[in-house]
């Protein structure tokens, strides 16, 4: 028999472009759960814009894959009444694309770039006067008849996404007015994403069930909306009459998310640290190395969840298996694998 191969759960937080993310996507603040800081400064910034009849000043949005950057773009731009243009980093190659772009805007248009930190830096530097005095100056021509040219743009709002703001240079971060992280969700936020997004999809779902598959979406609504898709389909194939917190489970389980909502590469991260490295300090490079996953999936999937829910520790030698990470492998934490052991002994 065949096996049809698990989706992973990097490969579910990559599944966003599909046309069944944008229905579940909530269009105003009202319909958007948590996140509740964040939530309150956009609505303190858009309230005062539109009072004052002026554009929103420029906001960058961090925070893991899949917890609501996008969506919170689209709903700043309903909240202005303004159109929103999308593009994202490595898709600006040159200072002419950007002019491109930024010379097709109306006025208090918001422009929101995805993987704000993917810019190339040669393209960066056009960015802060365009920021800064809605102002771009490019160079026409080559060699001696070269000349630049300053062009005026439209007061715009630059809404900018990451998913690494420690990537951003200094100069760039410094011009967004606001700065603000998109946390993990709770438990309970997460369920009541769950709720919504079956009812939006028409599909009966009782409070346990949803908190079920919460549990295991490890606080990201991107992968509780994938997850609630998959026990669908799973009661539907099965042809059970409803879906109940055993029947989620299960369906669940097919896909090796444990209680915890770690994966397989998660264990598999926590299980190479205990057994080559003796809990750390590893490098994380050395890591992915060693468990076959490429670094930056490792450094944006993995290791944000694991740190948020106490299996490991950064430090400056590099990540440390925490007692909680030791526990979940199963492995006995013998004293010399301590790493304050190992400082005393050299
Ligand atoms: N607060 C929320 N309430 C309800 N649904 C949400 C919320 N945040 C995100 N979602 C759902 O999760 C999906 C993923 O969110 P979104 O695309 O905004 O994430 P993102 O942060 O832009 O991810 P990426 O970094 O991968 O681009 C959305 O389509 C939406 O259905
Ligand atoms: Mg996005």
């Amino acid at each position: 028999m065949i096996q049809e191969p698990k989706p992973s759960i990097p490969q579910m937080l990559n599944a966003k472009n599909d046309a069944a993310e944008q229905s579940l996507r909530p269009s105003d603040f009202a319909n958007f759960v948590g996140q509740n800081k964040t939530v309150e400064r956009l609505k303190i910034m858009t309230g005062a814009a539109r009072k004052r009849g002026e554009s929103l000043s420029h906001i960058l949005l961090s925070g893991s894959p899949g917890l609501g950057k996008t969506t919170l773009a689209m709903i700043l731009g309903e909240e202005m009444g303004s159109g929103v243009r999308i593009t994202s980093g490595p898709v600006i190659e040159k200072a002419g694309d950007l002019a491109g772009l930024l010379t097709s805007l109306e006025v208090n248009d918001i422009l929101f770039i995805d993987e704000i930190h993917r810019v190339p830096k040669t393209v960066e530097e056009y960015l802060y006067s365009a920021m800064e005095d809605f102002r771009i100056d490019i160079m026409i021509g080559q060699g001696p008849n070269a000349r630049s040219v300053s062009l005026t743009l439209p007061k715009f709002t630059l809404v900018g996404a990451t998913t690494r703001t420690g990537l951003l240079s200094a100069p760039l971060r410094s011009r967004f007015t606001l700065q603000t992280r998109l946390d993990y969700y709770s438990g309970e936020d997460l369920t009541r994403i769950i709720v919504r997004s079956a009812k939006l999809l028409a599909f009966d779902i009782d409070i346990d069930s949803a908190h079920e598959i919460a549990s295991r979406s490890r606080g990201t609504p991107r992968i509780a909306n994938n997850l609630l898709k998959f026990v669908r389909d799973f009661v539907q194939q099965k042809g059970l009459a409803r879906v109940s917190k055993n029947v989620a489970r299960t369906a669940l389980e097919m896909l090796e998310i444990d209680a915890n909502g770690l994966d397989e590469m998660d264990k598999k991260i926590l299980l190479c640290m205990a057994q080559n490295y003796g809990g750390g300090p590893v490098g994380f490079g050395t890591v992915a190395v060693a468990v076959g996953e490429d670094l930056q999936t490792v450094e944006e999937v993995h290791e944000p969840y694991l740190i948020t829910e106490g299996y490991i520790q950064r430090t400056a030698q590099g990540r440390v298996l925490t007692s909680r990470g030791w526990q979940k492998v199963g492995i006995e934490q013998s004293g010399s694998h301590s790493p304050m052991q190992r400082n005393l002994s050299l």
